[in-house]
């Protein structure tokens, strides 16, 4: 949302990664709403079309991602912050792990791979923010979808460490913890306290202005999920 300023509304530059769907496609609509400058880049072209905020197609498990996130960065940049949604979901059908360490290269390596693009640059500035979305399947082993939970343990445990080196050098980063959302990633057949992806983007608005190193929404289904790890981990102990 547009900062204040010695009284005057500034707007920010926001970078959104993964958003031609879901939450991403969402908080891109309500950021262009409030007249922020959001500037987009998914595997899919924008659903805002033309009418939409500015939006280039790239998908970000290439090679090539890094050169050009960084072409990309000279030529937009700078930018006040990053919202990372991208993100791809596989469940296990074996004898087939052929997508499994894709899944950890969309979801985890390239959310890395950009924080590296921007960090430097936020560093020299004094201030940036970068949003992650992450999962409260990072709290539990999950036989279904191993490559998911791994990469969305992975994807927590990077950036709330990031967010505490980062944060007195005035660069904040937030791990975003969502249970189930209405978007075409869920897969499963039991998706209790779902939220719509509207209310979800208005968490991840939310947290432009809050900054928080961590967020977890439902905090009930949070909790229930960690209940959960605590038995799985005596049953692993045990086993
Ligand atoms: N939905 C849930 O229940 C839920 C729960 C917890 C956490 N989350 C997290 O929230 C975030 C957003 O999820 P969502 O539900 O909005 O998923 P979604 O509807 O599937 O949207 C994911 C977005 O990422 C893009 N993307 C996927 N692979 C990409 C690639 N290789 N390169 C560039 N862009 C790529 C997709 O592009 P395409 O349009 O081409 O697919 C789409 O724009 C994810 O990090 C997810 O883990 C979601």
């Amino acid at each position: 949302m547009p900062s204040q300023f010695f009284g005057l509304w500034m707007t920010q530059k926001i970078l959104l990664i993964g958003n031609s769907d879901g939450i991403g496609a969402a908080v891109t609509r309500a950021l262009f709403a409030q007249g922020e400058h959001v500037v987009g880049l998914s595997k899919s072209p924008s659903p805002l079309g033309p009418d939409g905020p500015p939006h280039v197609v790239q998908d970000i498990a290439a090679p090539e991602y890094p050169q050009v996130l960084q072409h990309f960065l000279a030529e937009e940049g700078p930018f006040d912050a990053c919202i990372f949604c991208a993100a791809i979901g596989s469940k296990l059908q074996l004898p087939d792990l052929s997508q499994e360490a894709h899944v950890i290269e969309v979801n985890f390596t390239a959310m890395v791979r950009t924080l590296a693009a921007l960090t430097p640059g936020w560093l020299q500035r004094g201030n940036g923010h970068f949003i992650g979305l992450s999962s409260l399947a990072d709290d539990f082993y999950n036989a279904d979808a191993p490559s998911y939970t791994a990469s969305k343990a992975g994807f927590s445990y990077y950036l709330v460490s990031m967010g505490l080196k980062l944060r007195s050098h005035g660069v904040y980063v937030t791990n975003i913890r969502f249970g189930f959302v209405d978007t075409k990633l869920p897969k499963s057949s039991w998706k209790p306290l779902m939220m719509t992806a509207d209310q979800a983007a208005r968490h991840v608005v939310r947290c432009l202005k809050t900054h928080p190193v961590q967020l977890s929404v439902p905090k009930l289904a949070g909790a229930a999920i960690h209940a959960f790890r605590i038995m799985q981990s005596l049953r692993v102990w045990f086993s």
